[in-house]
C-alpha cells in the first residue's frame, strides 16, 4: 500500500518539501506520496484528525502553524517541547508525536556549510516566531557572546529571551551562564544602530516570503564581516543580495531545509535518507524558478 506524509501551512503553494521528500522516496524505491496540504490555522485541528484517519503517517509542519500545533500533539520531543514549536510530526498507531528538526538543520549549516564558529560572537536573530526559536536553540548550543532578538512584536522578543535564557540553564553550567551568553530583546528602532556590533545576522521572519516583501534590514547597515543567514529558502532575497554587495558572507535557507527535511525522514522511516538525492531536486527547482 503506498504510504503517506505530507506538510502544513499556509501559504503552502511555495514549499518545496514535497519536491525534496518526493526526489528523496525515488531514491530508495519507496512507494509512498508526499503532498502539501493548504491549511489555515483556524481549521488546523479538524485536518488533522482528517490526515491522521486517512492512514499519514508523517507530516513536517511550516509558516504560520509551528506554535499553533503544539498543544495537540499527543507526545512532544523534549526538543520540541521546550522550544514551544513543532515542524515535524510522526504518526504511529493513530498517535501523533511533535519534534523539530529544524534545530538541527540550523545548527548543521553553520557547522559544517559554513564551519563558523559562534564562540565570543556577537548574533542577532530576526524574529520571534516557530522558526527564530528552533534558531534560538540551535545558537545556545553554539555559545555565542550574545544573542539579541528583534521582531515586530516586541512582546514576543522578550518571550523568546526569557524562554532562551531557561534553555541555557539545560545546555550550560551555572557559571557559564552567569560569565557567559548574554540575551537581549531590542526595540525595533534599535536595529540600524547596532549592526556594527553584530558578527551574525539571522533572518528568521516570513520576509522575503513574497517578491513584494520589502528588506528586514537598512542595506548601508551591513559590513563586509558579516555572515547573514536568510532561512528563505525560494530565491535570493533582497537581504542575501544587500549583504552580498557589502562583501558579507550570505547565504539562503536552503540547507537548512535540506538538512532538517534529511531528519524528519530520518524519523519518519527509521533509516538514513538519500541525502544528494534530496540536494538535487533543490537545487533543480531553484535553478529552474530562477533560471
Ligand atoms: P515561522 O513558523 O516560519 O517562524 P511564524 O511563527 O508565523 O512563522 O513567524 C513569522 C515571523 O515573521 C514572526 O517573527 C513575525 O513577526 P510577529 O511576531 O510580529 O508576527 C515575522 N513577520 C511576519 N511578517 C512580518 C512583516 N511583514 N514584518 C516584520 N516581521 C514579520
Amino acid at each position: 500500500m503506498t504510504r503517506l506524509f505530507g506538510v502544513i501551512g499556509h501559504p503552502i503553494s511555495h514549499s518545496l518539501s514535497p519536491v525534496m521528500h518526493t526526489a528523496a522516496f525515488t531514491a530508495l524505491h519507496l512507494d509512498a506520496l508526499y503532498s502539501p496540504f493548504e491549511v489555515p490555522a483556524a481549521i488546523l485541528k479538524p485536518i488533522l484528525k482528517g490526515l491522521l484517519a486517512a492512514g499519514v503517517e508523517g507530516l513536517n509542519v511550516t509558516v504560520p502553524l509551528k506554535e499553533t500545533v503544539v498543544p495537540l500533539m499527543d507526545h512532544l520531543d523534549v526538543t520540541a517541547q521546550a522550544i514551544g514549536a513543532v515542524n515535524t510530526i510522526v504518526i504511529r498507531r493513530q498517535k501523533t508525536i511533535g519534534y523539530n528538526t529544524d534545530v538541527v538543520g540550523f545548527r548543521r549549516v553553520l557547522v559544517e556549510d559554513l564551519r563558523y564558529d559562534c564562540r565570543g560572537k556577537t548574533v542577532l536573530l530576526l524574529g520571534a516566531g516557530g522558526a527564530a526559536r528552533a534558531v534560538g536553540w540551535a545558537l545556545v548550543g553554539l555559545c555565542p557572546k550574545r544573542i539579541w532578538i528583534v521582531n515586530r512584536t516586541y512582546t514576543k522578543a522578550k518571550h523568546l529571551v526569557r524562554d532562551l535564557c531557561r534553555a541555557t540553564a539545560l545546555y550550560h553550567s551555572p557559571r557559564r551562564i552567569r560569565w557567559g551568553m548574554g540575551f537581549a530583546a531590542l526595540p525595533l528602532d534599535a536595529l540600524t544602530q547596532v549592526m556594527q556590533e553584530v558578527d551574525v545576522l539571522v533572518n528568521a521572519t516570513s520576509l522575503g516570503l513574497y517578491v513584494s516583501d520589502p528588506i528586514p534590514v537598512v542595506p548601508s547597515s551591513l559590513h563586509k564581516n558579516l555572515v547573514v543567514v536568510d532561512l528563505i529558502y525560494h530565491r535570493d532575497t533582497p537581504l542575501l543580495k544587500a549583504a552580498r554587495r557589502r562583501c558579507a558572507v550570505a547565504i539562503g535557507g536552503l540547507s537548512m531545509l535540506l538538512y532538517q527535511g534529511v531528519e524528519s525522514l530520518r524519523l519518519w522511516l527509521r533509516r538514513p535518507a538519500p541525502i544528494e538525492a534530496m540536494r538535487r531536486a533543490l537545487v533543480r527547482v531553484v535553478n529552474k524558478v530562477s533560471g
